[in-house]
């Protein structure tokens, strides 16, 4: 049996309903693992088992101890093999001060866990084109994977903050800044990417306009010497945000800063059907990586058993495939969720006519029978 510690942050609004599915999921594949059933008796050779150690995080944990990210919460995270975050914020916590922020702990643990390059695929499932706002020649077939640089740019530069200009007017300011040597390794990771798909990368900048583009733009040039079998080409992220509505199907891997990557996903997502679909890695050089859904704590709809759950339990997925190295594990995963959705289980976000309109905890029971019986998915 292998024996895996993950750290679960359920955070706020459908953040802890989100996780509690995906916390079975994971459990229920793991113990599906390694078994040797033929011509043998069943007996599980290489089982999974995960202990889950539930930490607070962000609104909840300022509820409960004053600041967005607890001490205990962070170390937990680190000594973990891997951490797995439902979503953080909500209107309680919105006019706190800037370090009393739920989001600042978010951006605390991607610090803390120094977890730079954040992956997030967006596919167009077969189940779902009818759920995309975007006409079915258009959405159907898109494959592409946006790499989001996670611990620099405007989020992080100094300087920042609050201050007055030349007129006594209040100020509010943020840097843009990136050094190479960010630069570079968030291109490297993006490379490799591409490489392990269809050998297509476009990195997204404002080469045009702002100087850390301009450096972005040269760096990522320069490390494509290193991939010769990638085809690199360079966009404006404004002509980007166009031409992924217009025709995403010209996009494999897309590479971008920090903001860039934050609104492109999102907009990517509704290619898919929902953002309630599209899950994320956040991964360093070594150490735990983080795994989240792209998307927030819905306020709208928390509390109301109406979240579509996939994207944790796809974010659970990659956790297994990046984070331990467990691709069967994963796939199993993957394949439940196809399976549960040509057995016609839809949340609201993704519900359209003929379908069943399930909510999030009967989402994710639908999602543990598929897990234990995987039926052939197209
Ligand atoms: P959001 O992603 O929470 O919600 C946007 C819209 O999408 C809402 O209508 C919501 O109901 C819907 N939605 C999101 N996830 C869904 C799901 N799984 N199933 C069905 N519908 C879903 O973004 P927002 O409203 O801009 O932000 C709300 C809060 O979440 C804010 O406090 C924000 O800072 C925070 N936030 C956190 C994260 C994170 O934890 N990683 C990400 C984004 C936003
Ligand atoms: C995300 C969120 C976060 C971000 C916020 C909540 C800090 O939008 O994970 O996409 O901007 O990175
Ligand atoms: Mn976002």
């Amino acid at each position: 049996t292998k024996r895996y510690s993950i750290t679960l942050l359920p955070g706020d609004g459908i953040g802890p309903e989100v996780i509690s599915v995906a916390k079975n999921v994971l459990k229920l594949a793991g113990s599906l693992e390694g078994f040797l059933s033929f011509p043998f008796p069943v007996f599980p050779l290489f089982r999974i088992e995960f202990s889950f150690q539930e930490m607070p995080m962000g609104g909840a944990a300022l509820d409960l101890t004053g600041v967005p990210l607890p001490e205990e919460t962070l170390s937990a995270a680190q000594r973990a093999d891997a951490v797995l975050l439902g979503a953080i914020g909500g209107y309680k916590w919105d006019k706190n001060e800037k370090h009393l922020k739920p989001e600042t702990g978010l951006l605390q643990l991607r610090e803390g866990l120094k977890v730079f390059a954040n992956l997030r695929p967006a596919t167009v499932l077969p189940q779902l084109v009818d759920s995309s706002t975007l006409k079915k020649d258009v959405a159907e077939g898109v494959d592409l994977m946006v790499v989001r640089e996670l611990t620099g740019g405007i989020y992080f530069g100094k300087p920042r903050g609050f201050g007055t200009n030349e007129k006594g007017e209040d100020i509010g300011f943020n840097t843009e800044v990136y050094s190479t040597h960010e630069i570079d390794r968030i291109a490297r990771v993006a490379f490799e990417i591409a490489r392990k798909r269809r050998g297509q990368l476009c990195s997204v900048d404002k080469a045009n306009v702002l100087e850390a583009s301009m450096l972005w733009r040269k760096r990522v040039t320069a490390i494509a010497s290193e991939y010769p079998d990638v085809e690199l080409s360079h966009m404006y992220v404004d002509n980007a945000a166009m031409q992924l509505v217009r025709y995403p199907k010209q996009f494999d891997t897309i590479v971008t800063n920090n903001i860039f990557g934050d609104i492109l996903s999102d907009e990517a997502s509704m290619i898919t059907g929902s953002i309630g679909m599209l899950p994320s890695a956040s991964l360093g050089e070594s150490g735990p990586g983080l795994f989240e859904p792209i998307h927030g704590s819905a306020p709208d709809i928390a509390g109301q058993d109406k979240a579509n759950p996939l994207a944790t339990i796809l974010s659970a997925a990659m956790l297994l495939k990046y984070g331990l190295g467990e691709a069967n594990a994963a796939n199993r995963i993957e394949n439940a969720v196809l399976d549960t959705l040509n057995r016609g289980f839809r949340t609201g976000d993704i519900y359209s006519t003929g379908n069943k309109l399930v909510g999030c905890k009967e989402m994710g029971e639908e999602v543990l029978k598929s897990v234990d019986s995987p039926v052939p998915t197209a």
